[in-house]
């Protein structure tokens, strides 16, 4: 079963940002139907599509009031229809993302609740308050208390997002029924996988409003909760895809709970996507700060989590960028001088490890962060919310930008870059799009990089192809090598009599290794030089045999 993710990569695309179709601004269905073979060139057999279902868009879809329509904002079912099997006569099998851990409170679920029907107040967290004041002083991911009062029926909901995503009861048998139904939807639509948001929080703890501590991050009490993997097993049993491409995003997890996720024996997932990579640079756990990556930080997340994954039959998701994130070349790499080597030694650090990786769009041709001067520019719900929480906290606005302008989620979140003309050909707009576009576009565009056999999208390609190309990437053991130098990364990958030792510099400066020797054939690298001295943002891959 493992074969039809071992070997293969997905490109994750963010709908509201891939391609317009009809000029409105804003990308849609069509557009991605008519940048498919655009997709199959890069070489994958995935694609996650973040939700275009019915939607308030409070958080642009991860808000679904009705999970089988399309938002009209995107297109029709029989566009959707066409998307899937016009991926499929390509070779090309989509990840629909279900967002199960809430509704928003638009679906109809929610408002019958809300008009007093007890059979669906079940189907949420509704909970008395204490003397006008939440059951507990929980903090919701983006920064408010995590339950909101309904007047009408003198009770509290409960949600871990924005109040407008009402965290649902999975307890409830009925409420399980409901969401397999949906997956079985999709399934019956033809998708080859699911995306499955947040899932690890959805059992929520037993003592969830006794004795459980009054206050703190509403995610630290939710995470891998009692009944997790069961109701993951039954999802997954129950609906039949267990044999199918399937991920979970697991918010704040840890190894030993991403193991039992997914050890093909435990019928769960095929793969996690775990995030404690993408907080090394988290000032004191806090994103809202400034800080430059923990490189010795970053090593030691990946080295454990990549050997402690492999040695229990674990499988890991792979990546740097998504919706979520800040673009990773203005993250870690360095995007002046050292543009085009950061991003090709960010992507082959990435690609070459154990697990199966995800290119979010713009990735591939070294897409940087935008660089927003003012706050209107911002649409994302955290940003805004946290951008006001930081000027209570005393930050000046300027203070509080420059934050937003390295961790703000809409850094990942402007339109794909396709040419150098109007609206970086991502639309035919007059009337703009609906988030800016980032002046570079004029020169990193997917026209300008196409041809060049050296650009960042013709190593992407490189990369996903030697994948396939060499089972000792996709099936090989992975061990982190010390290089003596806490600037390079090491790794090797072994699988029978080969060896593959992948060298990665993270820093703009050339640097020295001492103890690694290694003599084979450069699979690929992004300079030609000697890999006892690296230079700036250097990768090399050599296979030993
Ligand atoms: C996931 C999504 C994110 C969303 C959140 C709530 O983390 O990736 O975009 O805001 O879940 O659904
Ligand atoms: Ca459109």
């Amino acid at each position: 079963m493992q074969d039809i993710f071992k070997n293969n990569s997905a490109y994750q695309i963010y709908v509201k940002s891939f391609c317009d179709s009809n000029g409105d601004g804003i990308g849609d269905i069509n557009g991605i139907r008519s940048k498919l073979d655009y997709i199959k060139s890069l070489g994958v057999k995935y694609i996650w599509v973040t939700p275009f279902f019915c939607s308030p868009m409070n958080d642009n879809g991860y808000d679904v009031s009705d999970y089988r329509n399309v938002n009209p904002m995107f297109g029709t079912m029989q566009d959707c229809e066409k998307m899937i099997s016009e991926a499929d006569s390509l070779g090309l099998g989509f990840l629909f993302d279900m967002v199960f851990n809430h509704t928003s409170t638009e679906h109809e679920w929610f408002k019958k609740a809300l008009d007093g029907d007890p059979v669906y107040q079940d189907y949420y967290l509704f909970r008395d308050g204490k003397e006008g004041h939440p059951p507990t002083e929980w903090v919701s991911s983006f920064g408010t208390n995590s339950w909101e009062y309904v007047p009408e029926l003198g009770k509290f909901y409960f949600h871990l997002f924005d109040k407008s995503q009402a965290d649902l009861n999975w307890n409830n048998p009925r409420v399980r029924a409901e969401l397999k139904d949906i997956v079985k939807f999709w399934k019956d639509k033809g998708v080859k996988g699911f995306r499955f948001d947040v899932l690890n929080l959805i059992s929520k703890p037993d003592n969830f409003f006794a004795d459980t501590p009054k206050s703190g991050r509403a995610v630290s009490f939710c995470k891998d909760g009692p009944k997790v993997h069961e109701f993951i097993r039954e999802l997954v049993r129950d609906t039949g895809i267990s044999e199918m491409f399937t991920v979970g995003e697991m918010a704040s997890t840890d190894i030993e709970n991403c193991i039992r996720y997914t050890r093909p024996e435990n019928h769960e997932l095929s793969m996690t996507f775990s995030f404690h990579h993408l907080k090394a640079d988290y000032k004191d756990g806090d994103k809202w700060s400034l800080m430059k990556p923990d490189l010795s930080k970053l090593h030691d997340i990946f080295s454990s989590w990549q050997e402690e994954m492999y040695s229990n039959g674990g499988w890991n998701a792979l990546f740097w960028c998504n919706h979520d994130q800040p673009r990773i070349v203005s993250r870690m790499g360095n995007e002046g001088t050292y543009w085009k080597e950061s991003a090709k030694m960010l992507a082959t650090f990435i690609h070459l490890l154990r697990g199966t990786p995800y290119v979010y769009q713009g990735e591939e041709i070294g897409m940087t962060n935008p660089h927003f001067t003012g706050i209107s520019q911002y649409k994302d719900v955290e940003s805004l919310n946290y951008y006001e929480i930081m000027l209570s906290r005393g930050m000046t606005e300027e203070e509080a930008l420059a934050v937003l302008d390295s961790k703000s989620r809409d850094n990942g979140r402007t339109p794909m870059q396709w040419t150098s003309g109007k609206n970086a050909g991502f639309s035919d707009s007059d009337g703009g799009t609906w988030i800016g576009i980032p002046e570079s576009y004029k020169k990193i565009n997917v026209e300008a990089q196409e041809n060049d056999p050296d650009s960042i999208l013709n190593y992407y390609r490189q990369l996903i192809k030697l994948r396939f190309d060499y089972p000792v990437i996709s099936d090989g053991s992975v061990k982190f090598l010390d290089t003596g130098n806490s600037n390079i990364f090491a790794y090797e990958r072994r699988l029978k009599s080969q060896r593959l030792v992948v060298l990665c510099n993270f820093s703009g400066n050339e640097e020295k290794i001492s103890n690694i020797d290694v003599k084979g054939e450069i699979l690929i690298g992004n300079y030609s030089g000697s890999h006892k001295i690296m230079q700036p943002f250097e990768a090399l891959a050599i296979l030993e045999k």
